[in-house]
């Protein structure tokens, strides 16, 4: 029977939180060593048209991929696209996650983005049964769900549009009296009733792709969890807590808790954020795992920075800008070095263990990194992305052509992130970056399918401009 899915396309993207590489990564740093991504199995439930899980099978020809869904028009569309990709380690199964299971198979990663908070209980027991069946003795799962207590002020949006737009049957209607409905209470709601918080996510509502709307906001499922729910839920189906793919920022908690009370904390933590989606990471009960982050853990990984310097001020302050237009200020002589050398490597990585720590107090070393861990400043991986600046012969990856010759204009960059590329301009670069040219013959080439002559004037410098854009987005290889 066709499902909501079938009638309106959800639009999945590559998500790099929900990359086995993170969940691998997030498993070292817990102390459990996993698959080693070059030769694993990964299982993707609710993986829709495959926007995230058909990259990762690019990406790693050795390793073996299932997707698994009810909707069968998503599915055809995967199917499609893995096809014309030439990918041979790679299936999708239509199935029910409620009864959905594959006798005598391990998966070391099991993905489940943006599905448990929209099901049915049934369908919830499923996915956490599937996980307890599947997962390779020492495998990882990835859940991701809608939080409490941030999401109270989300639902007080859902419920508002829902008994707006009851009664309505025809999705693409409905969706523009919800939008239409959501405009005028930015306007309306006052700031006594309503904490500003409600206005802040209206806006980000009009701001998503209307299926999103449909099917996430508008649904007629979405339940969101507090973590210790979500916890003991798994806790039911033989499975712990391993960590978050997007780390959790504990600041500011009113409360002090001994570390064997890491569940407390974190609960409390997500008080004190007010956090509203957690992409929580299970394992096997009954495995050991590090109670916090080791020092020499973290050196073992690669690192890299985003992080942009502005001039240092003269009480040696400094502010650095980092991804989505958030930026940090710090004066702590450690912290600046560290944001200096990880970032002066972007797009590439550095070794963790070439970061200039002084040395001389490994807790005060510990701390200072996990700080800029926490707040995404810092980024560890256990791989380093197959990444480069710009060269003399630049190549952009094989992926991201292949997208863009089978007409796609959102391209997936090396760190598995989504990346549009709507200018028609880019996309001839692009289509040209194969390593076989050098900068002189790229511009030529460029010049030659150019018709307008506005477009040429002063193409050497925009395109060095438009290079260095592409390598910061990790779109090029070589
Ligand atoms: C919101 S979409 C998320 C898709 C993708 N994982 C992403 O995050 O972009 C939810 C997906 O779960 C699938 N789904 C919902 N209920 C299901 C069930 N009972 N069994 C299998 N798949 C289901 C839907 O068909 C849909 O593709």
């Amino acid at each position: 029977m066709p499902t909501k899915y079938d009638q309106v396309l959800y639009p999945t993207s590559p998500r790099k939180e929900a990359h086995p590489e993170r969940l691998a990564t997030i498993a070292h740093l817990a102390g459990l060593e996993t698959a080693p991504l070059g030769a694993c199995r990964v299982l993707e439930l609710g993986c829709g048209d495959g926007g995230n899980v058909i990259p990762i099978a690019w990406d790693y020809p050795g390793s073996r991929f299932v997707g698994v869904d009810l909707a069968e028009l998503p599915l055809a569309a995967a199917r499609k696209f893995s096809e014309q990709l030439g990918l041979s380690n790679i299936e999708f199964q239509q199935g029910d996650l409620t009864t959905w299971s594959a006798p005598g198979s391990e998966f070391d990663y099991i993905l489940v983005h943006g599905v448990f908070s929209w099901v049915p209980p049934a369908v919830r027991a499923g996915i956490l049964r599937i996980c307890q069946q599947h997962l390779a003795p020492q495998g990882v799962a990835f859940i991701s769900y809608n939080s409490l207590p941030g999401c109270y002020f989300r639902k007080f949006i859902w419920d508002m549009l829902r008994f707006h737009t009851r009664g309505i049957d025809d999705p693409e209607e409905k969706v523009a009296s919800a939008r239409e409905f959501a405009e005028k209470a930015i306007g309306a709601l006052d700031d006594k009733g309503h904490p500003g918080v409600i206005r802040s996510e209206l806006k980000e509502l009009l701001e998503r792709h209307e299926s999103v709307v449909f099917h996430d906001d508008l649904a007629g499922i979405n339940e969101p969890f507090y973590v210790e729910e979500f916890t003991a839920l798994a806790q039911q189906h033989g499975l712990q807590y391993l960590g978050d793919a997007d780390p959790v920022r504990e600041h500011g908690l009113p409360y002090q808790v001994s570390t064997e009370d890491r569940g407390k904390e974190r609960q409390y933590a997500d008080f004190a954020t007010a956090r509203r989606f957690r992409e929580t990471l299970l394992c096997r009960e009954g495995l050991a795992l590090a109670p916090s982050i080791e020092l020499p853990r973290l050196l073992n990984l690669w690192v890299s920075s985003k992080a942009a310097p502005a001039p240092e001020q003269e009480d040696g302050t400094q502010t650095f800008t980092l991804a989505q237009d958030r930026s940090l200020s710090t004066n702590h002589p450690v912290a600046k070095a560290l944001l200096l050398a990880a970032g002066k490597a972007w797009p590439e990585m550095i070794r963790a263990n070439s970061l200039p720590l002084p040395g001389l107090d490994p807790a005060a070393d510990l701390d200072c990194v996990v700080r800029l861990m926490m707040t995404g400043a810092l980024e560890f991986r256990l791989e380093p992305p197959h990444v480069n600046g710009v060269s003399a012969r630049p190549c952009a990856s094989g992926l991201v052509r292949a997208q863009l010759a089978l007409g796609k204009h959102d391209v997936t960059s090396q760190r598995h992130c989504f990346v549009n590329l709507g200018d028609e301009m880019a996309r001839r670069l692009v289509a040209l970056l194969d390593g076989t040219r050098d900068h002189t013959e790229i511009a030529a080439a460029l010049v030659e399918c150019m018709d307008s002559p506005n477009l040429r004037e002063g193409l050497p410098e925009k395109l060095e401009t438009s290079l260095r854009m592409l390598a910061n987005l990790s779109l090029l290889t070589a």
